[in-house]
């Protein structure tokens, strides 16, 4: 062993004590004729001390290490004259004795330190480098702890960890799929999977009627904050059980996380919410319910006075913004411009101000009465000092606006704690999504979803109000997981086949084998994935989801430390008979 205690480790008790420590130098400070030298490894920094009239050669040797050199050193643990108290092991440090270089560095080209100096990009392409850093290491720790402690949950519950396979067959609902060529089938591809889905449907045919994967997906979307191109799940089935079960078993694992990462106990059920009225009254389906601000139907009232954006809209919503009545014109017009970029994509605002007198004022004094508008302030409950915003249109795009503008409101008035929690559960989604552009109907969750018992006699006559068995589980408006109870009897399974447009010999030749297997005895079941990189970003408080991941892709889909992806020697597409059409930019 290179050492025999770690560089978090030692504290006062350990005073006198000799030992050895190994790691990185992180900094390296002379003053006068002693030279302070902080040693990092993954457990913490240990402050190391040379004296030129104890050791004038150590002390030598000493001011030759750069940062990042590794080195070994062997000292007395003495206590610290002064004291930092922002270090575990800031009343100690070690009078060196011995030092060896075990490894030489050039210069990093970023302090690894939390507040380093490298940018986004410079990081990612040193991510070997980033990951040295205590918050970026933090977060993998927590990731370790949380996938551990998930497997202990699910394995006292009785669940299976199956793996299932990476190579598998393209389908072409849901993302895009990424593939694979296959050389020794030329001209035939696997895709990776998307999920673990139709494996674990037919595991659950097979009989392990409780399985689990902490398993890699796959999809080939836009990637965003909360989204990369291969991601982890909690995939989860079982038999036997009802949309009740499946959510009292996750709800449970859920709660026991948080309670095991935070400490915090959710004592209630989680909330439930209609996906409809979380549609009406936050515009999501990923509520973030750690505030109010909920929409306001306001068209009746808004209608048939003349105003023409308001006459021909669909909808008319407002919310109240507490104690905002004081926005200045330049705060408005900062809004106005907000629901105006195109990744909101609202034409406007209308605003309206509850003065401390009771006396309103707004942007659409011209089409209303004072009278008139009173009756809007009185429907949205406002009181003097409030603000209230009011947006008009499409329905459902009206809808998706107010709440990229409620959750803006909310991250301005400092609404939405990092450290308060709101989980809830959307159920009841739609089973079917209208297309506009293929002019068809897609699985809003995923083919093998059941409708909800009471609306199959709809499936035909109403097929876009069908509620599926479905749902989802947010958290602080993020989707956390989501699944669903499955069909398991192949009429069903083949009416909505029929209902999303397959032909018998198009879903034969997609979902056979599952349609096969469901010949020979499926048990009734159902299950979920949670997204484990978000879950680990959400207890880490933190925004992107490639902070909880070692090696993630930036967002163009690269990874620019091995600068993947990248083109194919000839050689090899030869060798997979493929040829790249020319690419015109
Ligand atoms: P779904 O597609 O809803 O369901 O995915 C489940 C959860 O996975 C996470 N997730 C992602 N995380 C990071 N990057 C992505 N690109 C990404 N896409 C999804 C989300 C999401 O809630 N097979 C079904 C589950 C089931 O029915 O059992 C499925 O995959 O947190």
């Amino acid at each position: 062993m290179y050492r025999d205690r770690t560089c978090g480790e030692l504290r006062l008790e350990d005073k006198g004590k000799k030992v050895t420590l190994a790691g990185w130098v992180q900094k390296n400070r002379k003053m006068g004729g002693m030279t302070f030298l902080d040693l990092r490894d993954r457990y913490g920094v240990t402050q190391v001390v040379f004296n030129s009239s104890i050791n004038p050669e150590l002390f030598q040797a000493a001011n030759t290490l750069g940062r990042e050199y590794v080195v070994e050193i062997t000292g007395e643990v003495a206590e610290r004259e002064n004291k930092n108290p922002n270090l575990p092991t800031g009343d100690i440090e070690i009078i060196a004795e011995d030092l060896k270089v075990l490894n030489k560095s050039e210069i990093p080209p970023f302090t690894i330190e939390d507040n380093t100096d490298g940018g986004d990009d410079l990081r990612m392409k040193y991510r070997y480098l980033d990951l040295r850093r205590p918050s970026v290491k933090k977060n993998l720790e927590l990731r370790h702890k949380m996938a551990f402690e998930i497997r202990r949950y699910l394995d006292a519950n009785g669940f299976l960890e199956i793996e299932t396979p990476i190579l598998v067959k393209s389908t072409p609902e849901g993302a895009r799929d990424f593939v694979v060529p296959s050389r020794m089938n030329p001209g035939e591809f696997y895709a990776l999977p998307q999920s673990p889905q139709l494996f674990k449907q037919l595991l659950m045919v097979s009989g392990f009627d409780r399985y689990f994967q902490i398993a890699k997906c796959f999809r080939d979307e836009d990637l965003r904050a909360d989204r990369q191109p291969e991601f982890t799940q909690i995939d989860c089935e079982m038999s036997f059980v009802r949309q009740e079960d499946v959510i009292d078993m996750f709800e449970g694992l859920v709660k026991h996380i948080f309670k095991y990462v935070k400490d915090i106990d959710f004592t209630e059920p989680f909330p439930r919410m209609t996906w409809k009225e979380a549609m009406e009254k936050y515009g999501s389906d990923k509520p973030d319910i750690r505030f109010g601000m909920e929409f306001v139907d306001l068209t009746d009232l808004a209608q048939g006075k003349g105003f023409s954006v308001v006459d021909d809209a669909e909808l008319t919503i407002g919310i109240r913004v507490p104690g905002c009545a004081s926005y200045s014109r330049k705060q408005i017009d900062e809004l106005t411009e907000f629901v105006k970029r195109p990744q909101v994509g609202a034409k406007g605002l209308i605003w309206l101000k509850v003065e401390s007198d009771g006396s309103i004022k707004s942007s659409v004094g011209k089409f209303y009465t004072d009278t008139q508008l009173k009756e809007w302030v009185d429907r949205m409950g406002a009181v003097p000092g409030d603000l209230i915003l009011v947006m008009t249109g499409d329905a459902m795009k009206t809808r998706k606006q107010m709440s990229e503008l409620r959750l803006e409101m909310g991250n301005r008035l400092g609404l939405r704690d990092k450290n308060v929690f709101a989980p809830l559960w959307v159920i009841d989604f739609p089973l079917f999504e209208w297309d506009e552009e293929t002019q068809r109907y897609y699985a809003m969750h995923h083919p093998f979803t059941s409708p909800n018992p009471d609306d199959i006699p709809k499936l035909k006559s109403d097929t876009g109000n069908v509620r599926a068995t479905a749902y989802d589980i947010v958290v602080n408006g993020n989707e956390l997981g989501g699944g669903s109870i499955r069909i398991h009897d192949p009429e069903l399974q083949n009416e909505m086949f029929e209902l999303l447009g397959f032909t018998p010999e198009k879903a034969k030749e997609q979902f056979g084998f599952l349609m096969d297997a469901f010949r020979y005895g499926a048990p009734p079941h159902g299950g979920l994935a949670l997204g484990f990189d978000r879950f680990v970003s959400i207890l880490a408080g933190l925004d992107s989801i490639r902070d909880v991941i070692a090696f993630p892709k930036n967002n163009s889909g690269r990874d620019v430390m091995n600068e993947s992806p990248s083109p194919l020697d000839p050689a090899q597409l030869d060798e997979l008979k493929l040829e790249i059409k020319p690419i015109l930019h």
